[in-house]
């Protein structure tokens, strides 16, 4: 069978055969390795797309073994996503913001309600062991853990950055200077026009729909408003993109390319737990929840009763980092529990469409045979003059 055609001046300009970006997912709950490794961006690069590692844990030394790993096994392009929130930019040698208190200065209400979820859920709690390596300690003077994963992807010479969350503004130049195409997440027309100015080449525009960290706009209303807003910085559509029809619709509306999480997440590749790819294959479009529980940010899952019982709690979530650390004793007892349903279950609402694992190469041709059959099939449904 002859491979279908669908090109965009994505394609082009990143040097891909299809505009469909494998969205850099980062670390799975229980592990420090991201969802999104080296074999599922490559499987995606092979097949025809953009394979995105989510490298937002890793630090520098192991951000660039995973970028060797990745190069071995394509000679495909390839990016590499990262979280440029405030948490992540703190300078060594500088302490952080008051509005990011300690271990010992968490909130008593919110100490209290993780207590009182835990013993409702039947679970010890017991505290986690301290971090073996302080995470930031091998960072220079006035390095920030963001700062020193991006001199890595500089010196690996990546082809492209995508950046979470934040703007890339402190680091555009340097990226650009090395040739590296820069892509921004965004989930508001206003962040979207701040990030563009900021240097992003592209725009993505992510809908409420999507799995994992996520705005309250959906995809069909943001993606046009972004698309206008932005002109002519290109947009790429995410939230919700997980068939041939919704890549063919965004195609349609003025996107360049899909940026794709939840599709890939069933992807024989994707490195989750079984129990966790099992739930996103029996979830229907209405089994997510927007929690702030996880990080301190919005963040879509398929549901459990931890997320339900920190709900009821009706408290307002610490920021991110802090929020990591309020919860960290309970997610340790919940793992030493084996209690593996009560872990973060990042998914987006196109879960319900899912229904078998299979390997991403099969889930990419899908879409866009799919999408190339409809596009070009549309003059037969569609009279138009
Ligand atoms: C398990 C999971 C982990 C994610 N981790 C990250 C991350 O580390 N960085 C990031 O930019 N986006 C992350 N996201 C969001 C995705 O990049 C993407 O925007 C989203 O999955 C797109 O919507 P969809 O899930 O409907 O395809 C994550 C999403 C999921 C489902």
């Amino acid at each position: 069978m002859t491979r279908p055609i669908l090109r965009t001046a994505f394609c082009d300009r990143v040097g891909v055969e299809y505009p469909v970006v494998l969205a850099g997912m980062g670390p799975v709950a229980g592990t420090g390795a991201p969802v999104a490794t080296a074999e599922l961006a490559a499987a995606v690069s092979n097949a025809g797309g953009l394979g995105v590692i989510g490298g937002v844990a890793y630090p520098p030394d192991l951000l660039r073994a995973e970028i060797r790993k990745l190069r071995a096994l394509t000679d495909k392009p390839f990016g590499v996503d990262l979280l440029l929130s405030p948490n992540f930019l703190i300078p060594r040698g500088s302490s952080p913001p008051a509005s990011m208190p300690r271990a010992g200065e968490l909130p008593k209400a919110h100490v209290e309600a993780i207590a009182r979820i835990a013993k409702a859920l039947d679970i010890e709690l017991v505290p986690a062991p301290p971090e073996t390596t302080e995470r930031r300690d091998w960072l220079e003077p006035g390095q920030s853990w963001a700062g020193a994963q991006i001199e890595a992807l500089l010196e690996e010479r990546v082809p492209v950055f995508a950046s979470g969350l934040g703007t890339p503004r402190i680091f555009a130049e340097a990226l650009r200077a090395n040739g590296i195409t820069i892509l921004s997440l965004v989930g508001t027309v206003r962040a979207a026009r701040q990030v563009a100015a900021d240097g992003a080449d592209y725009v993505v525009a992510q809908g409420t729909e999507a799995g994992g960290h996520t705005g309250k706009i959906g995809t069909l209303a943001l993606v046009q408003q972004v698309i206008e807003a932005v002109a002519p910085t290109p947009v790429v559509a995410a939230g919700g993109i997980a068939s041939g029809r919704a890549l063919a619709g965004m195609l349609a509306l003025g996107a360049d390319a899909a940026w794709c999480g939840t599709a890939f997440l069933v992807a024989e590749e994707a490195n989750q737990p079984a129990l966790q790819t099992r739930r996103i294959l029996d979830a229907s479009a209405e089994d997510t929840i927007v929690t702030r529980l996880y990080s301190g940010k919005t963040m879509r899952n398929i549901s459990n009763p931890l997320i339900e019982a920190w709900e009821r709690e009706g408290l307002q979530a610490l920021p991110m980092g802090t929020q990591a650390l309020l919860i960290r004793d309970l997610q340790y007892s919940i793992e030493r529990a084996g209690r593996h349903e009560l872990l973060m279950n990042a998914a987006g609402q196109a879960s319900g469409l899912l229904t078998k694992r299979r390997p991403a190469a099969e889930i990419l041709a899908e879409m866009v045979a799919e999408a190339s059959h409809l596009l070009d099939g549309l003059g037969e449904r569609v009279r138009v003059g």
